[in-house]
């Protein structure tokens, strides 16, 4: 990772003087979609994709946060679904409260930016990209209780790749749809109690009491949570392909249950799933457009990108960016001295 170029320079041009860097990372998911606003299981990682805040102090505090002059530089892909609000958020506060002298935990952190991003940009999110942007870990996955907040760190293959294929769509019933999935499951938590407590058996016993689409939404939250222990405990016994079954099952659930899909996106995993090499593929995020996450065996991965590219131009006529990823930590400050790639 590197401290992008223009940075220092465009700080100094603007506000003068050496500042002091933060960085935040974007983030993709694994495995666990929609589960976090319904306390579930999610299973993130973050990205080398990062929101950029040189910062400095100013004495006279009359504007821009708290006396501060900021700088933003993003490197995360906008509307992409890979969280580049979650990156923004977190390195803005970070960059506000150390240039205060101020501290927060990490989770203060987490919690404080996505109530911003709920209450101020109106997007009713879960915990899932804030924390991944605190607490990311290099070369790990987080297995993260969002009910209990707790986590475990579940360690990458060495010999796979985190793939990720951005459809260059944002379809425009993203966020209302997003809004009525929430409401959906808050429907089902009314009439059978919190999604996060209910078993296969429970929710096919009580089926009846619950209308469509109500009920599908509850078994993709359900078989989900259920994939994602699966998913992590597979991956601790170093069975990936196992791994990537439950990254394929996901995206039939989201696609079929919890209808977040769509045409791009199953084009892309379809077209993953037939590639040599690859152990699974999923839509990651909030879906309707965004990213897929494909895991590839390393020596693949040139093949993949090329033959991916070239097919879903074909489908679609539009050209995929794809991102080869690796784990990273989470938000921090950033030494002036880590000029040098680190
Ligand atoms: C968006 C939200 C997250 C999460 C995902 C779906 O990225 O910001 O909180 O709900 O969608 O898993």
């Amino acid at each position: 990772m590197q401290i992008p170029a223009s940075l220092l320079p465009a700080f100094a041009e603007s506000f003068g003087g050496r500042p002091r860097l933060f960085r935040a990372p974007g983030r993709v998911n694994l495995i666990g979609e929609h589960t976090d606003y319904t306390g579930g299981l999610v299973m993130p990682a973050a990205i080398d994709f990062s929101t950029w805040v040189a910062a400095g102090r100013r004495e006279d505090r009359t504007i821009r946060a708290r006396g501060a002059n900021l700088l933003i530089q993003g490197e995360v892909p906008v509307g992409s679904g890979l969280s580049s609000s979650a990156a923004i958020e977190v390195a803005t506060a970070l960059a506000l409260l150390k240039n205060s002298d101020l501290f927060l935990e990490p989770i203060q952190l987490a919690l404080l930016c996505q109530r911003a991003e709920n209450d101020f940009v109106g997007m009713p999110c879960g915990i899932m990209d804030q924390f991944i942007s605190c607490f990311g870990r290099e070369d790990h996955a987080l297995m993260l209780d969002c009910r209990s907040l707790t986590y475990r760190a579940v360690r990458l293959p060495a010999e796979a790749s985190l793939v990720i294929c951005n459809t260059m769509v944002r379809h425009e019933l993203a966020s209302t749809e997003y809004h009525r999935r929430r409401e959906d499951c808050e429907a089902a938590a009314r009439i059978i109690g919190p999604l996060r407590d209910l078993t296969l058996e429970t929710l096919e016993r009580r089926a009846p009491d619950l209308p469509e689409p109500v009920r599908k939404r509850c078994r993709h939250a359900v078989t989900e949570n259920v994939r994602v222990l699966q998913a992590a405990a597979s991956l601790e016994e170093s069975d990936i392909k196992a791994f990537g079954r439950y990254m394929d099952e996901s995206h039939r659930s989201l696609r079929d249950d919890y209808e977040v899909s769509c045409r791009e996106l199953d084009i892309l995993t379809e077209l993953a799933g037939r590639l040599p090499g690859v152990y699974g593929s999923r839509m990651t995020g909030g879906g309707f457009g965004g990213c897929t996450i494909s895991l590839v065996e390393s020596s693949h991965v040139e093949d993949f990108v090329n033959q991916v590219a070239s097919g879903y131009a074909t489908e679609t006529g539009l050209t995929p960016d794809v991102y080869v990823c690796r784990a990273q930590g989470g938000a921090r400050e950033v030494s002036l001295l880590e000029r040098a790639v680190i």
